[in-house]
C-alpha cells in the first residue's frame, strides 16, 4: 500500500496540498495535527494541568478518531459529539503545541494514527509523518515557506472567516510555535532523509500541485 507523508511548519499548506493528492489519488487522508488539537482542546475545557502525562493520555481513550471515506475529513467524536469545528483557534493550537512534546502521550497516540493506513493508499499531515509515524512510506514531501508567507495565508484565511488579528500578532504566534515544535527533545520537526523539500514562498497553490503531482508521477502508478 503507498502512503505519501507531508511534513512541515504550522500554516505552510499541507492540509490543502494534502487534501488535494487525497482526492486527485483517491487515497485516505490523515490530519495528525487535528488529533494533537482535540487533546488540547479536552485539556483545556476539564483545565487540565498540562504537565499530568497520565490524564493527557487517559483523554486519547476518550476520543474516537476516525475517517470519513467520502468527505476525507478525520472525524473526531468526543462524548458522542463532533469537535472538529471547535479545534482550529489560536488556542487549541498553543495547547496542542505544548502537549505534543510529551513523549509518552505521543507514544499513546502512534497506533491510532498508523490504523489510517488502508487500501488504496494513504496521504498522511502532520511533522514527524515521514520521519517516525511512518518511515517506509515511498513518497514523503516536506513544505517549507517563510514565518511571513505562512502569517500572510492564515490572515487572508482568517479575514475570509470573518476573524481579524493582526499579522504581526500572527508572526509571533507563528514564531513561537515553530520554536517548540522544532526544539523539543522528542519527533521535532525535522526533514526526512528521502524527502522532496517543496518551498512554497512565492508559489502559488497550482504551482505546488503541479510540481507535487510531477514528482509523484514519475515514483508511483497513478
Ligand atoms: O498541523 P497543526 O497546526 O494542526 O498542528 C497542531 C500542533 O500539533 C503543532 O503545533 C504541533 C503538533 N503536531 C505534532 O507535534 N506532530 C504532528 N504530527 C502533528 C502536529
Amino acid at each position: 500500500m503507498e502512503i505519501i507523508t507531508i511534513d512541515g511548519p504550522s500554516g505552510v499548506g499541507k492540509g490543502t496540498l494534502a487534501l488535494y493528492l487525497a482526492d486527485k489519488l483517491d487515497f485516505n487522508y490523515l490530519n495528525s495535527g487535528a488529533l494533537y488539537r482535540s487533546i488540547g482542546y479536552i485539556a483545556d475545557l476539564k483545565s487540565i494541568d498540562l504537565t499530568d502525562e497520565k490524564m493527557l493520555i487517559s483523554i486519547t481513550q476518550s476520543i474516537t478518531f476516525k475517517l470519513n471515506k467520502t468527505s476525507k475529513n478525520t472525524e473526531i467524536m468526543y462524548e458522542n459529539k463532533n469537535i472538529n469545528k471547535q479545534l482550529f483557534n489560536e488556542k487549541t493550537a498553543k495547547t496542542a503545541s505544548k502537549i505534543a512534546s510529551i513523549s509518552s502521550l505521543r507514544k499513546s497516540i502512534v497506533n491510532i494514527q498508523r490504523a489510517f493506513a488502508e487500501e488504496p493508499g494513504l496521504v498522511a499531515e502532520g511533522r514527524d509523518m515521514g520521519s517516525i509515524i511512518f518511515p517506509d512510506a515511498i513518497i514523503k514531501l516536506f513544505l517549507t515557506a517563510n514565518t511571513k508567507t505562512r502569517a500572510k495565508r492564515r490572515h487572508k484565511q482568517l479575514k475570509e472567516k470573518g476573524i481579524n488579528v493582526s499579522l504581526s500578532q500572527l508572526i509571533d504566534e507563528l514564531e513561537a510555535r515553530d520554536k517548540r515544535d522544532t526544539v523539543r527533545e522528542v519527533s521535532p520537526l525535522t526533514v526526512p532523509e528521502d524527502a522532496l523539500i517543496v518551498n512554497t514562498d512565492n508559489k502559488s497553490i497550482g504551482k505546488v500541485q503541479e510540481q507535487v503531482m510531477s514528482y509523484i508521477g514519475n515514483t508511483i502508478k497513478i
